[in-house]
């Protein structure tokens, strides 16, 4: 059979990766996929630039629009990244009767909806396991392998770059600003690293795994998003004293008929296995009915482990060319006339528990204050730290940790302490999971 013919649009760090992964596994993967597949042009904004791939034998174009209008091209693969053009040019591609493989969170969180139904009117593949934790698959894995249960809740370390400036501030007790100069000379963090360090990206990653585990649509905007550029030092040693790592977590919940779907730094007792993912490292833990809790680890990023993912994709498309094409696995798992839109809680009515950081005046009576707040609204304590002053200093820094309780009622705690006069500053507050099996 002939090749099949294949358009990259961006010759980036992934381009770069999936050229050379076709290269090098080429026939491995044509045994696998059925057919060669050939990238015979690619789309870069400068193409006289020297790249870490062979592009020898590629035609390399400057004009996107020329790759998905070309007519013998069946797949189009997007590593552009970000909005527009991204989205225009997906949009034309399907209007052009081509698959499109993409690697773009952004694009599918915001616009998904949108593409899908477009994709699917036409019959095509839209396929982006490479968005989400790169190399591993995880959208897979939930679509497919774990299609016979009922998620109950995923949480994941889905954004490399924050969770290699918490690991080296935990154990270099390194400070945010250079920990993060080092992620982009590693090249882990976006173009714009505000979209790691506040949350954004892994809230794209989120609102996908939500929608592929809870047959709901794409609801990006609803994500409660807090990242980690408020999270300082004293707080990631204290919290290891106490027994816990911190980390941003994304979290997805099926609860009293509607769904969790946050991305905040979360406290997880050490001993879980979560919590040891360090570096750039990413982890996704998905809790289902039937197999119980099961966790999926791996590179997050990338060339060539989100390369792993594009080339995975392309062989599921190349697949589908040959089979049956009106049965093709659902782009967000559940039949698109299947899902239902449950609603995404307000953040206020989030159960989950806290650490909190205050700093109180050094004279009696000011602990019975706080825990008095506490217990008016029904907040029980965990554990208290209170450390010795710093010579020089009027306050001692508090930590105490709560069981669970409605966040509402921890956002009304917190204004009452702020309030008092024994009180200086602003109250830390870092939400904190136990992640447990039976957590649902
Ligand atoms: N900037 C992302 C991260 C890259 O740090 O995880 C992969 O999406």
């Amino acid at each position: 059979m002939k090749p099949v013919k294949v358009g990259v649009l961006g010759l980036g760090t992934v381009g770069c990766g999936t050229i050379n992964v076709l290269a090098r596994n080429g026939k491995e993967i044509a045994r696998r996929a059925g057919r060669v597949i050939q990238v015979t042009h690619a789309a870069a904004r400068d193409i006289s630039k020297h790249r870490p791939c062979d592009t020898s034998g590629i035609e390399l174009v400057t004009d996107p629009t020329l790759i998905v209008r070309h007519p013998e091209i069946e797949v189009v693969v997007e590593l552009i990244g970000g909005d527009e053009p991204a989205r225009s040019l997906v949009l034309e591609a399907l209007a052009n009767g081509k698959h499109v493989v993409t690697a773009n969170k952004a694009l599918i969180a915001v616009h998904g909806n949108e593409i899908f139904d477009v994709a699917q009117k036409k019959g095509l593949m839209v396929a982006f396991e490479a968005a989400v934790a790169g190399g591993i698959p995880i959208i897979k894995a939930i679509r497919e392998g774990l299609a016979g249960n009922r998620i109950e809740w995923l949480a994941g370390i889905i954004n490399g770059t924050s969770n290699f400036i918490l690991s080296e501030m935990r154990e270099r007790g390194a400070d945010f600003a250079d920990v993060l100069k080092e992620a982009q000379r590693l090249g882990y963090a976006e173009a714009d690293p505000t979209f790691d360090i506040e949350g954004i990206d892994a809230a794209h990653k989120l609102t996908i795994l939500a929608a592929i585990a809870f047959g709901i649509p794409l609801k990006f905007k609803d994500v409660y998003v807090e990242g980690i550029s408020k999270v300082t030092r004293v707080d990631v040693a204290y919290a290891e004293e106490l027994g816990y790592r911190l980390k941003l977590l994304g979290i997805a919940r099926r609860i009293n008929g509607g769904v969790e779907l946050r991305v905040h730094p979360t406290l997880i007792p050490y001993r879980r296995l979560i919590a040891n993912v360090e570096g750039a490292m990413n982890a996704v833990l998905v809790k289902g009915d039937a197999v119980g809790p099961t966790m999926f680890y791996g590179a997050g990023a990338g060339a060539e482990p989100t390369a792993s993912a594009v080339v995975a994709d392309l062989v599921d498309v190349v697949r589908t060319l040959t089979t049956d094409p009106t049965n093709r696995v659902p782009h967000l798992a559940f039949q698109a006339d299947q899902r239902v839109d449950l609603p995404i809680l307000p953040m206020g009515e989030v159960d989950t528990s806290y650490y909190l950081r205050l700093h109180a005046l050094d004279k009696p009576g000011v602990l019975a204050d706080v825990t008095r707040i506490l217990a008016d609204l029904a907040i029980s304590i965990e554990a208290i730290l209170q450390k010795e002053p710093q010579p020089g200093e009027q306050t001692v820094p508090v930590i105490i940790l709560t069981q669970r309780v409605k966040e509402k009622n921890m956002d009304a705690a917190i204004s009452r302490i702020e309030q008092l006069g024994s009180i200086t500053g602003k109250v830390a507050r870092i939400r904190l999971e136990h992640l447990n099996p039976t957590w649902n």
